[in-house]
């Protein structure tokens, strides 16, 4: 698969992630063997790269992918595991604790912890701030950052849902680049592509990566706001340019996302063995600017230019 290096690092990833989220589904016998069958395929396909978070399927996810990474000899080599921490539920650990966000030098030290036990790994090769916390301190997360750097726990690191302006503050206390920004990029929501993050990744050679990158298309997008006639709007162009390229809606959508000069990362999240080799075909696809801004017009109602 086409790679892309990460930020200003070395670090090669396959030109799609694959986000684990969604592989232990229900967390039923079945469901974790869908999952477990998923990663492998990923893998065989030429995933590189797969994302994780400490709270995904409630710390179930890494356990999960380690009992496929023990099955396949040689695996862990060759790929990057990142790995999100900083959001903390209601009820814990603590009865009656609120559901809030800690990037507190002790909170992510004890995530780091419980990622690599779950994951059976050494070192997470990325971990990513999960969304901004309020109570950010820049220069404890720094500190946080160098120790586990130090301590070989944690390789590089970046941020998720982080704005502008929280991207630069971090940056201005860590002495490491931080090598990502993950944010929601889908036809729904491009706040990216206006809001500074898309310009900033590629003043700052940040590598930005799209979670939930067909919402919108398979599914409905968070917070929807589209009236039934954008929906027929939209669809009809995703119809009209699947029929051209020979594709269909989903791929289309992956190919929006590549085309952008950020070297835009997206983040495939199936669980179908299919829609997982079916994703790659986006990188062969040879997408026009005129058919970017066609579905951009479609999206909006009216003409960009
Ligand atoms: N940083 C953050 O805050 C954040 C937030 C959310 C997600 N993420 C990351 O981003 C990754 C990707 O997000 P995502 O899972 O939402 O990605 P996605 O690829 O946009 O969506 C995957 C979902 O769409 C379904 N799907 C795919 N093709 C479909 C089709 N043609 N028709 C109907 N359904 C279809 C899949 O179902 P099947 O499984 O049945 O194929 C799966 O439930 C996550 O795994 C996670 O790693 C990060």
């Amino acid at each position: 698969m086409e790679t892309s290096k990460l930020g200003k690092s070395n670090l090669i990833s396959s030109r799609l992630v694959y986000g684990c989220m969604r592989i232990v589904g229900d967390n039923s016998d079945a469901d974790r063997e869908k999952g477990k069958d998923a990663i492998r395929t990923a893998i065989e396909e030429g995933f590189t790269h797969f994302d994780h978070a400490d709270i995904y399927g409630g710390g179930q996810c890494e356990t999960l992918f380690s009992e496929v990474l023990k099955e396949m000899p040689g695996a862990r080599e060759n790929i990057i595991i990142t790995s999100k921490c900083g959001i903390r539920r209601t009820n814990q650990p603590n009865q009656g604790d609120p559901g809030r966000y800690d990037f507190s030098k002790e909170h992510i030290i004890q995530s780091v912890e419980g990622s690599l036990t779950r994951l059976g790994v050494d070192c997470l090769d990325l971990l990513l701030l999960h969304r901004p916390d309020y109570l950010c301190d820049a220069e404890e997360v720094s500190e946080t950052f160098q120790e586990l750097r130090d301590a070989g726990k944690v390789l590089h690191f970046g941020v998720s849902n982080f704005r502008p302006s929280q991207v630069s503050l971090l940056q201005s206390y860590c002495a490491m680049p931080l090598l990502v920004n993950q944010v929601e990029i889908n036809i729904h929501n491009i706040d990216a592509l206006s809001d500074g993050t898309l310009d900033q990744c590629q003043e700052l050679k940040i590598t930005p990566q799209a979670w939930c990158p067909i919402a919108g298309v398979a599914y409905p997008a968070w917070g929807n706001t589209f009236s039934e006639e954008d929906e027929v709007r939209l669809k009809s162009e995703f119809d009209l340019q699947s029929q051209e390229y020979d594709s269909e809606n989903g791929i289309i959508m992956l190919a929006w996302l590549l085309k952008h000069p950020a070297m835009i990362l997206p983040i495939i999240g199936s669980t179908t063995p299919s829609r997982i080799k079916a994703a790659k075909q986006a990188l062969d696809i040879p997408y026009s600017r005129e058919d970017w801004y066609r579905l951009l017009e479609a999206r909006n109602g009216k003409p960009a230019g």
